[in-house]
């Protein structure tokens, strides 16, 4: 399906209008002050594009997992203050965005102005797809806008059940970015195509591998769930993080896959997971009891750059230790900075959200990647071949 985008309206379907755009403006905050401000910037082009229009702009967003009642931890309001700074723009706040003041301020609003509404998981029925609640985020607007990708795995009144109320209801260009760059890499990737992939457990990552497996050229792994297959080969693996229960699925993965699956040959391992435990490199079949895999060794790094090297198309997700810990960053951003050398020389890179954005950050190379995912539950969702509902729900081009 090719997704009507806000790329295809004219001037004057939002000269004057109330454009409702659902944001993912879901970004961390400490003592009130965002910390990363990706989210917010990645939004702007389509809030600025409405905003030149003459649109009057009313952003929709969640923030955090409130339990679907007003909790002042989760409000939107600093992010509010932080967007109004990045866009240079006073910014009209709306407390309750169900209420009839609520769309009553924003039938008032100047051409061109921009309100963020309060948290959509502080009511009931958000997460529930509620229509009454559609009903009411539909009443502040006339057309949809989604730019949330990384919510559009979530079939939510303000992703899903909202697009089906006001029309048009199209993707913007965060959206459009994030669907171009994900979807060419999985549906026509120039070759070699190489995808890397980590994290602490196999369990979240099996449908990937499964749906990336008979397109890749390879798969490296890497992370503690490099460990669960170690099991799987019958290898000791110490105090390593282990899914007992996905051994057998390892092992059939391994079966499966055959030369594309590329595990660590060796792991950097420590008795305790602190910055300043003894750490030692062994090969993976030498890991001792009482010792734990907390990061690929170099000589898996080497290996791993080297494919990296070669490949015409990476995608990335999860990292290969724990990387919050030093000196367990290596490997990780070993991996970052293989892909920042394979862009200078011309492959697409591609970097999931979550850990794996937020490692190219710590290597300094988020601007030398292709494209690095503003969504991580919907960056695998999507790389797995799932149906996002909150794109589904979009306009088709006819
Ligand atoms: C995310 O941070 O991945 C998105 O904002 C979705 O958040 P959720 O997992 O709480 O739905």
């Amino acid at each position: 399906m090719t997704t009507r985008s806000l790329a295809d309206l004219e001037a004057r379907q939002l000269d004057g209008q109330r454009v409702v755009v659902r944001c993912d403006l879901n970004v961390p905050l400490r003592d009130g002050v965002v910390t990363d401000d990706t989210r917010l910037r990645a939004s702007l082009p389509t809030i600025r594009h409405l905003s030149e229009h003459g649109a009057r702009v009313v952003l929709l967003s969640h923030l955090g997992r409130p339990k679907g009642q007003p909790d002042p931890r989760f409000s939107l309001r600093p992010v509010a203050r932080e967007l109004e700074r990045l866009l240079g723009k006073p910014i009209t706040f709306l407390d309750d965005p169900t209420s009839e003041a609520a769309v009553t301020t924003v039938r008032h609003l100047p051409r061109g102005s921009i309100a963020l509404a309060e948290n959509t998981r502080f009511f009931a029925g958000e997460e529930r797809n509620d229509a009454a609640l559609a009903d009411r985020f539909a009443a502040l607007g006339q057309l949809f806008v989604n730019d949330a990708f990384g919510t559009a795995h979530r079939a939510h009144a303000s992703t899903e059940a909202i697009a089906h109320r006001l029309k048009p209801a199209v993707s913007g260009f965060l959206m459009d970015r994030e669907l171009q760059f994900l979807g060419t890499a999985i549906d026509a990737p120039a070759r070699p195509f190489v995808a890397i992939l980590g994290g602490a457990k196999i369990s979240g990552k099996i449908d990937l591998v499964e749906a990336l497996l008979p397109k890749v050229d390879r798969i490296l792994i890497g992370g503690a769930m490099a460990c669960t297959f170690f099991k799987a080969m019958g290898l000791e693996v110490g105090n390593s993080l282990v899914e007992d229960d996905r051994v057998e699925m390892a092992r059939a993965l391994i079966a499966k896959a055959g030369d594309a699956l590329m595990l660590p040959t060796g792991a950097c391992i420590a008795e305790r997971l602190e910055g300043s435990a003894p750490t030692r490199e062994v090969p993976r079949d030498q890991i001792p009891v009482g010792w734990a895999m907390f990061d690929i060794d170099q000589s898996s790094l080497e290996r791993f750059t080297e494919e990296i090297a070669n490949a015409k198309t990476v995608i990335w997700n999860g990292p290969m230790g724990v990387f919050e810990t030093p000196p367990f960053d290596a490997g990780t951003l070993g991996i970052a900075r293989a892909l920042a050398a394979a862009t200078a020389r011309g492959a697409v890179t591609i970097v999931g959200g979550g850990d794996s954005a937020a490692a190219v950050v710590a290597a300094g190379v988020a601007d030398q990647v292709t494209h690095v995912s503003t969504g991580g539950g919907a960056s695998l969702e999507f790389l797995e071949g799932k149906t996002l509902p909150g794109v589904a729900a979009l306009d088709e081009v006819r």
